[in-house]
């Protein structure tokens, strides 16, 4: 694999956790994208930043056992994650490989459709990744993208403190060169890329009391909190006393908290020639 892997948040067994529990919380609001779609049995489609499972299991429901569903990330562990997940649930029809987003070095339009979810927030050049899934689909064949927008992340009543750890987050992923506002503009990279009849809606959540995701905020920084306090983005003094702030705060029965905003687009590769491989 090319290049070196400076993937956003880190590897670590907190990162892998998250992810983990990413397959089961974001599952329905994957399952409603997918369905819009009219996947039919026998396709076969890519995953690109499949992590350790993602939607595979969705993708592999909809394909069937005569289909053919290629999970490609640039994780090798959480590309043997993936295998095991796939293993686990007897997913015949997946397979995982490590491979780069940018460029899998795949044959060009030789899928019936491809996917990618929040891949695009975590790499500092979306567009390529756009531009080589757009690429590896035939002319006709779907995309979908499901993206995130930090825009109304937050919680109420609001807390300082929090939004010095977002600001300090936020700091960290410009320095790796990352958009967190991506998810409003992939309707521009689709269709910049050749993509029609793309259609897209935007979801929001409003994390009650007892929601697993309402503490998704603390565990990002947590995932990140040395490499933040190793670039100086914070410093440990203010990140402590921060993070039990926030701690706090979330348990409170009377905060309400709110999601990012995420983006899913749904479109189709047009006939016209799309630029391939590009560098
Ligand atoms: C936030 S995770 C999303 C995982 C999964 N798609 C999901 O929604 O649960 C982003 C994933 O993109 C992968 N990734 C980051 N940069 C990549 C690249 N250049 N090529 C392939 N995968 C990449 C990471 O390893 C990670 O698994």
């Amino acid at each position: 694999m090319a290049g070196t892997d400076s993937y956003l948040l880190g590897r670590a067994d907190a990162e892998v956790e998250r992810l983990t529990r990413q397959i089961v919380t974001l599952g329905s609001d994957s399952e409603a994208q997918l369905d819009r779609i009219g996947i039919k049995h026998g396709e076969k489609v890519i995953d690109l930043g499949c992590g350790p499972g993602g939607v595979l299991h969705l993708l592999a429901e909809r394909v069937g056992k005569r289909g053919h569903v290629l999970g490609i990330d640039r994780g090798r562990h959480f590309v043997e994650l993936a295998q095991g997940f796939v293993k686990s649930r007897g997913l015949t029809q997946v397979e995982v490989c490590e491979g780069d987003a940018y460029d899998t070095g795949l044959p060009r339009a030789s899928f019936d459709g491809g996917h990618m979810r929040l891949l695009l927030v975590n790499v500092p050049e979306p567009e390529r990744a756009v531009r080589e899934l757009v690429a590896l689909v035939r002319p006709g064949g779907w995309v979908a993208s499901f993206e995130a927008d930090y825009l109304p992340c937050c919680c109420d009543p609001p807390l300082p403190a929090l939004d010095r750890l977002m600001e300090a987050y936020a700091a960290y992923a410009h320095a790796q060169k990352i958009d967190l506002s991506v998810g409003r503009r992939i309707h521009r990279m689709f269709r910049e890329a050749g993509v029609t009849d793309i259609s897209v809606d935007a979801i929001v959540h409003v994390f009650p009391e007892d929601h697993e995701r309402r503490w998704f905020q603390k565990r990002l920084i947590d995932n990140v909190r040395e490499r933040m306090l190793e670039g100086g983005f914070i410093t440990r003094d203010d990140l402590a006393r921060d993070m039990a702030a926030l701690e706090a705060h979330l348990a409170r029965p009377d905060v309400q908290v709110m999601s990012n905003l995420f983006f899913r687009l749904t479109g189709r590769v047009g006939h016209a020639p799309v630029a391939a491989r590009p560098h």
